[in-house]
């Protein structure tokens, strides 16, 4: 299997690519494929910021327990 690389950059701020980029990614997750999504946002980080929580509640601590929300 070879992976694909898609890129949503514009220099204009609030054009949308954080938007497009977590849209797009969840909508090919539903399609069962495999997807990561790497912020590249040093600044603002939007990307990090809105899958930061959903992200940290889904990690399974190392202690077999699930859904544990990490502090
Ligand atoms: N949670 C939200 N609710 C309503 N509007 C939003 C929300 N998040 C972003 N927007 C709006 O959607 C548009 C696109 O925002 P987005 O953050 O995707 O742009 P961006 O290109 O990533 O911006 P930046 O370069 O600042 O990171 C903007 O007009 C923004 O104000
Ligand atoms: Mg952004």
């Amino acid at each position: 299997m070879t992976a694909q690389v898609i890129c949503f950059a514009s220099a204009k701020g609030g054009a949308g690519k954080t938007i497009l980029t977590a849209s797009f990614g969840s909508f090919l997750a539903d399609l069962k494929k495999k997807v990561l999504l790497i912020d590249c946002d040093w600044s603002t980080h939007g990307l990090t910021l809105l899958y930061l929580e959903p992200v940290k509640k889904s990690i399974a601590p190392m202690d077999g327990t699930r859904n544990k929300v990490l502090k």
